[in-house]
């Protein structure tokens, strides 16, 4: 039995930076879901939003110069725009940050409270006098209790694993002004997530969708016990402040989900209101499904559900966890900074090569999906270009030549047609199951036997043997022009642009699955035209991108004090052809004479800004570390290079254009071995590589 509706959403992407390719796995697979959905004439409705309170936003926009609605609305705009170009098909792209959410929010909150399941408690957190601001898990770095490990978060050790509480952390500092905190107590509101163990534990065990991998970990989590739930956050906070409160929030994961809702209420909105809120999340008529990264899974298996069973809302009746993308391998974390952006991969290549690979690599379990580039290039030529749509031009293209655009009649090649009608079975079972790269594989399978059809039969020779072969042919190219047709519906869910353009040249449009058939005959079609091209030379395409910053070597000519910025020096340097003038907050950390004759790395190509009245025209590069609660700072070197020597990022052309400090701020470092990384490859200059006298993990600034 089908449901009448269907919600589905993608997890909510933080209002705080680009999306990446990362990002893209998820929208991906969960767009190839809803197309096929719609495509069996389903009443799917895809919701998703920008997730835009908490503190990481509220810093960002500080550090910006710009406020936190601004900020936020500046990603809401290059994500809607990314999504698109990526063909990620929304019915409602929307903000947390919306009126609707308050009212679900305030709703769900007041619901929970007046229930009893909510409670109010003293409890003692890392405060910083210096920001004055608690600080939450992220803003508190010091040394692991249970390891000794230095310069951990304040929730767990990325050396040992183990978790604890930023106030268990041993020297704790804070992340932005580095001093040590306080501790402070703070009056905190808590949702009884305790007392939903068993329910959860019900929902999970009886529901038949849940991936059964994710089913024994949560079961586990559940026995090992459940710890009641901190859903406020004292100010200064970017969120929705608590009803009757001066200074405390919501906790951002308290209302981001609830982010699913207001958006399925912004979607109403888009269509009239013939719809409302309650048919997606109060009716028995409606499936919702999430689809999550594997890291947000405790939030979308316990505490999302128990708060909406707790305020009378529909459970998802599926969550589908997928895992990370790797590349070679590789986890990418954003601190090895080698992930394309969604827009610079656009700027690069085509998006339907992006989703073409994803779907031979994603299934219904929780593996990671590995991007290599090589293998993308080999999958993108030898199997969308060769199989796939060199067969639609090939055959669409012959009809056009041979038989002035028209079909003909359909031959009873009855073998054939119940061969290919069982295929598009299979591939729709694995679309169900959501099983998408087994789908792919037998859509490749459903062209392979329609270029071999085409080959076996050679129409190209048939033409030549008088009116007789001339009439097989017309037949062979007619029940061709039918795989064609029938490609551009099986395959629409993963390729939609591809197959939109393969139908107009058939002369048809928004086909959907029950369209899948031996039909068309007597007709005419448009004329073919090629829709994608093979990828020349992936690296060559790949060398092309551009690196926002132009950094260059330069020697430190005169060393002067700020008269009036006592951590400030006034610099003059050597660029090789020109002079230059930094100000550099150095002075804590280096006497004059060390600098003189230093050559260092500067960004030559950042906005001349105004320093206590002193013009710096460019950034010197320096690594930074807290050791043993002392701030150590190093310049960068380049000893044996010129001045002026271009700094190579392999792979990367320097920008020459000018850039703004938030430009260079995007810009992700990493130091390992005295070496200084970034995309996940080595600075150096033609001579040699650049030096950082520091331990790993220091930060570039
Ligand atoms: O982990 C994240 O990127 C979150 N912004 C996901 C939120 S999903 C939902 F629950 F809102
Ligand atoms: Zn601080």
């Amino acid at each position: 039995m089908k449901p009448k509706r269907m919600l589905i959403t993608s997890a909510l992407p933080y209002a705080n930076g680009p999306l990446h390719i990362g990002h893209l796995v998820e929208y991906v697979q969960t767009d190839i879901y809803v197309r096929f959905l719609k495509s069996k004439g389903i009443k799917a409705v895809y919701v998703c939003a920008d997730d835009t309170h908490g503190t990481p936003i509220e810093l960002n926009a500080k550090k910006l110069g710009v406020s936190p609605e601004e900020l936020i609305a500046k990603y809401y705009d290059e994500h809607k725009k990314d999504f698109d170009d990526f063909h990620i098909n929304f019915d409602s792209f929307y903000s947390t940050n919306s009126e609707e959410n308050r009212k679900f929010a305030d709703h769900i909150f007041n619901t929970l409270k007046q229930k009893g399941l909510i409670y109010q408690k003293d409890i003692e957190l890392t405060y910083c006098e210096h920001c004055k601001r608690f600080l939450p898990d992220r803003f508190v770095k010091g040394t692991c209790p249970k390891c000794g490990k230095e310069d951990q978060y304040g929730d767990v050790c990325e050396h040992c694993n183990a978790t604890y509480k930023p106030i268990d952390l041993i020297d704790p500092y804070c992340v932005v002004c580095k001093n040590s905190p306080s501790r402070k107590i703070s009056n905190h509101y808590f949702f009884k997530l305790s007392d939903f163990s068993a329910d959860l534990k019900k929902w999970i065990l009886g529901n038949k969708n849940l991936q059964q991998e994710m089913k024994n970990f949560v079961i586990n989590w559940i026995d090992s016990g459940l710890e009641d739930w901190n859903i406020s956050r004292d100010g200064p906070y970017f969120g929705f402040k608590i009803p009757g409160e001066e200074n405390k929030y919501y906790y951002v994961w308290l209302d981001a989900p609830i982010g699913y809702i207001a958006s399925t209420e912004n979607y109403c909105k888009m269509h009239g209101n013939k719809e409302s809120v309650d048919d997606y999340w109060k009716s028995k008529d409606c499936e919702i499904a999430h689809f999550i990264g594997k890291d947000i899974v405790y939030f979308h298996f316990l505490f999302w559900p128990a708060v909406l069973m707790a305020s009378g809302f529909n459970l998802p009746s599926n969550i589908v966890v997928h895992g990370f993308l790797t590349v070679k391998k590789e986890k990418m974390s954003k601190s090895r900074g080698a992930l394309l952006s969604a827009r610079e991969y656009l700027d690069l290549l085509d998006p339907e090569y992006l989703r073409f690979y994803y779907a031979s690599a994603l299934t219904h379990k929780i593996n990671d999906v590995d991007l290599d580039f090589d293998d993308f290039s080999d999958k993108a030529n030898n199997e969308f270009v060769a199989n796939i749509a060199n067969f639609c031009y090939r055959v669409l293209s012959f009809i056009n030549k041979n038989f002035d655009s028209k079909l003909g009649k359909l031959p009873k090649d009855e073998e054939l047609i119940v061969e290919l009608n069982s295929k598009a079975k299979e591939i729709e079972k694995y679309y169900e199951a959501i099983e998408i790269r087994d789908a792919l594989k037998q859509i490749l399978a459903y062209s392979s036997i329609g270029n071999k059809y085409f080959q076996d039969n050679a129409p190209w020779k048939q033409i030549k043997e008088g009116e007789v072969g001339k009439e097989k042919a017309h037949k062979v190219v007619t029940l061709a022009a039918n795989i064609v047709k029938n490609i551009s519906v099986i395959a629409a869910p993963i390729l939609p642009n591809f197959c939109a353009r393969i139908q107009k040249q058939l002369g048809l449009s928004d086909l959907q699955w029950k369209d899948i058939g031996f039909d068309l005959e007597q007709q005419s079609i448009n004329e073919a035209e090629i829709v994608v091209h093979k990828i020349d030379d992936i690296k060559k395409i790949l060398d092309g991108n551009k690196f926002p910053l132009d950094l260059r070597v330069a020697k430190i000519d005169i060393v002067q004090d700020h008269p009036s910025a006592d951590k400030l020096f006034v610099l003059q340097i050597d660029l090789g052809d020109e002079k230059r003038q930094l100000v550099a907050g150095l002075r804590d950390f280096y006497k004059k004479e060390q600098l003189e004759g230093k050559k260092v790395v500067i960004v030559a190509n950042l906005k001349p800004v105004k320093l206590r009245g002193y013009e710096s025209q460019g950034m010197l590069l320096a690594a930074e570390k807290m050791i043993d609660g002392k701030e150590l700072v190093t310049v960068l070197e380049a000893k044996k290079s010129k001045p002026g020597d271009q700094v190579i990022i392999e792979g990367y052309k320097p920008n020459k254009e000018q850039v703004l400090y938030d430009d260079f701020a995007k810009v992700v470092f990493e130091i390992k071995d005295g070496h200084v990384y970034t995309k996940g490859k080595m600075l150096k200059t033609v001579k040699e590589a650049i030096h950082a006298d520091i331990e790993d993990g220091a930060m570039v600034r």
